[in-house]
């Protein structure tokens, strides 16, 4: 797995961590710390801080009940599909690194938890039993169960953006790859603000967003894929400090990111104030149980399906490039 840096230097663009937009690569290890208004000022002719998406990219699955759907078929195979191709054990270890798992006795909530992947390199650190996996899709939920080593944990139903928990009652809040289905990501980091005790970690892991035209019209397509500038601005506005990005990769992608990576960083903030997040927001736009028009759900879910099918090819290609293209040259 490849975790690169930027060791306190903006990212260019995106280009890859470690190296330059024109390929050269230097990887090291280490967390890159932004400071927002700093950005802004930084030139970086493909990723701009915006602190709205626009509503012309019409991301068909970034609804609760298309994601529901989606989850409803992926669960199958999504043990079998999603993780060997983008999210190895060794990434989601180096992903949950920042999140600082060093007392067994943290309670630990692992929100988007699905089949219990995430969850599974959790308790290499925490007791089970003080761990409890959320999300809103109970067929993802149903593989977890199956897991004999979850078997202590708490899995519970229920949504990122309204969490069922207590203001100031965990130790650390993990999420991955489940940001990109929110449809008001702002909303849920909010919520992790407010469930997290002072000096509490939130650790969430997601997409970066591509460069590259096709893989970018794929992504519009199918879901969110924020920037990396998006996040760390939620984090803040949330009411975050010490903001980190960390950047992941398969080891095959040698550290490229131009097509996006569905798992492409680990973002971590710590909770600065007791309660709940200075930021105030209305209420939730979305709820799961909403019905919508049968048609146009069909017509949004099959072409979201389309456009998540080239994301399970671009792994495929990489890994092959990465067989043919001699060890140590950019691919
Ligand atoms: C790509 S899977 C990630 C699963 C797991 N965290 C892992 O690392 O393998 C995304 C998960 O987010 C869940 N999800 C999507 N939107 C959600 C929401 N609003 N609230 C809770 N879970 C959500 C989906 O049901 C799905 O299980």
């Amino acid at each position: 797995m490849a975790s690169y840096v930027l060791n306190g230097k903006p990212p260019m663009g995106l280009g890859f961590v470690g190296s330059s937009i024109h390929g050269k690569s230097s990887l090291k290890l280490g967390f890159v710390s932004f400071d927002v208004r700093r950005r802004i000022n930084i030139s970086s002719p493909r990723c701009s801080i915006s602190s709205s998406r626009p509503a012309s990219q019409p991301r068909f699955i970034q609804h609760k009940k298309e994601a529901f759907w989606f989850y409803r078929f992926l669960s199958i195979v999504y043990d079998h599909v999603i993780n060997p191709g983008h999210w190895t054990e060794d990434m989601r270890d180096e992903a949950l690194e920042p999140a600082d798992l060093y007392d067994a006795r943290m309670k630990v909530v692992d929100v988007g938890g699905g089949t219990g992947f995430t969850t599974l390199g959790i308790i290499k650190h925490i007791n089970p039993e003080n761990v409890t996996i959320l999300d809103q899709s109970p067929h993802q939920l149903a593989k977890a169960r199956q897991k004999e080593a979850l078997k202590e944990c708490t899995i519970i139903e229920g949504d990122a953006e309204d969490l069922p928990f207590p203001t100031d009652s965990v130790d650390r809040y993990i999420s991955a790859g489940s940001i990109e289905y929110w449809p008001d990501p702002q909303r849920g980091i909010v919520e992790a603000y407010r469930v997290l005790r002072l000096g509490g970690i939130a650790c969430i892991i997601g997409p970066v967003y591509p460069t590259f035209w096709l893989s970018r019209f794929f992504a519009d397509l199918w879901m969110l894929f924020p920037k990396e500038e998006e996040y760390i601005e939620w984090f803040k506005k949330a009411g975050f400090k010490d903001v980190k990005l960390k950047r992941i990769g398969p080891k095959w992608y040698r550290g490229v990111r131009r097509h996006g990576l569905i798992m492409g960083c680990s973002v971590t903030g710590v909770k600065r104030e007791s309660g709940e997040s200075p930021l105030k927001l209305g209420p939730k736009a979305e709820a799961v149980e909403k019905s919508v028009n049968p048609f146009a759900f069909l017509l949004r879910f099959i072409l979201g399906t389309v456009a998540a099918t080239y994301y399970v090819l671009v792994p495929v290609y990489m890994w092959i490039k990465d067989q043919i293209v001699p060890k140590g040259k950019p691919i």
